[in-house]
């Protein structure tokens, strides 16, 4: 029998809502006030918040993370016949994106220290067909930028950040976000910003792009009542901009609070687990705590039973997802990110905690 420890759920949400409750209902009740529920100002005024909070010049709000990616992409041209470069190790809505597209999803494998996109492997798959690179700033570490960035202007490619676990994350002190040519976030609800329920943005410094997003996302339309595209239903609602824009001012404190709990794990964990290196010069956000273990079924049941929720992110590869078979890449394909998702937990991590709850994760586990 396990020696029960203080429990420690995986996220509490509840904890980080309660000291901003009151301002949030305002802010919902202004959007129910004025049935303002679709592209009303507080859309535009989330907008232009984050924006600045990523010190770039555009965000276009839409309805989820993945739809980001999809309309970045589609709005730099990317289509049938071109080549997208990305990891096995993500969610599968990484390469969902690429495939709303037309476009061919190509896999590299990943750094064994990182965790992150190869820039070597992805230098081997360039092809004259590669039309972007989408290296994804997963777990909130930043991607090793300069490589991917050099390589894409190499072969005239573009570079769109995944950046749906990476808000306020930097490297070399620009955030995420600045890092490509467009980025994708999402704001689902566990995400460092999320709202209440699902919903993402774009967020670029060029101009052209940010507006055939913005259409895009809106039927197509241009000016009223005249649609320049096919386009789709991918507006983010009024009720989660406001909602985010309440919770935007407190992300860079949330995000701090998870860098010392990271830190304080890794003292702990050192020499006992596998961990994923931050790259020099990069400022994590530490969306997720990942560790590497032998045995990843025992450790979260065994976690469970003193107390802990765990997580999976992501056990398997997206080549090995049944969906995704299409790839044509089995078993061994990308050995790296096959040996890591196979192994790997996610011990809980949001701003909320305290460091006698990770010494209780730690004791746990250990
Ligand atoms: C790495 C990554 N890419 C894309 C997405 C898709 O975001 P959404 O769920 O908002 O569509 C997520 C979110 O779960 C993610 O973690």
């Amino acid at each position: 029998m396990e020696k029960m420890v203080r429990p420690v759920p995986f996220l509490d949400l509840r904890a980080q809502l309660a000291p901003l409750r009151s301002e949030i209902d305002a802010a919902i009740a202004s959007v129910i006030d004025r049935t303002a529920f679709i592209l009303s100002d507080h859309v535009t005024a989330f907008e232009q918040d984050f924006a600045a909070f990523c010190g770039a010049s555009h965000c276009v709000g839409v309805d989820s993370g993945t739809q980001a990616l999809h309309l970045a992409l589609r709005a730099l041209g990317v289509g049938p016949g071109d080549e997208v470069i990305t990891v096995p190790n993500t969610f599968i809505a990484t390469v969902e994106a690429i495939i709303y597209t037309g476009a061919t999803p190509v896999l590299v494998d990943v750094d064994p220290d990182t965790w992150l996109i190869d820039p070597r492997a992805v230098e081997r798959a360039l092809t004259p067909r590669t039309k972007a690179i989408l290296p994804v700033h997963l777990f909130g570490h930043p991607a090793p930028m300069d490589e991917i960035r050099a390589l894409a202007a190499g072969v005239g490619a573009v570079v769109v950040e995944d950046a749906c676990q990476a808000h306020g994350a930097r490297l070399r002190g620009q955030r995420c976000g600045k890092l490509g040519r467009a980025a994708g976030f999402s704001f689902y609800p566990g995400k460092n910003l999320g709202g209440f329920g699902d919903g993402g943005a774009i967020v670029t410094d060029d101009a052209e792009l940010a507006a055939l997003a913005r259409s895009l996302r809106h039927h197509g339309q241009g000016a009223k009542n005249i649609h320049d595209h096919v386009g789709y239903t991918g507006r983010l609602d009024s009720l989660q901009a406001a909602v985010l824009r309440v919770k935007l001012p407190h992300l860079d404190r949330w995000n701090g609070a998870r860098r010392r709990l990271a830190a304080h794990y890794r003292r702990r964990l050192a020499g006992s687990f596998r961990m994923p290196r931050v790259l020099d010069g990069a400022e994590a956000v530490h969306h997720l705590f990942p560790i590497h273990v032998a045995d990843p079924d025992q450790t979260v049941s065994r976690l469970q039973a003193a107390g802990v929720s765990c997580g999976r992110h992501y056990p398997i590869a997206v080549h090995l997802q049944p969906a995704l078979a299409c790839l044509g890449r089995g078993g061994g394909s990308f050995p790296v990110a096959e040996e890591l998702c196979a192994g790997i937990i996610s011990l809980p991590i949001y701003a909320e905690m305290d460091e006698e709850m990770v010494d209780a994760v730690c004791s746990a586990l250990l």
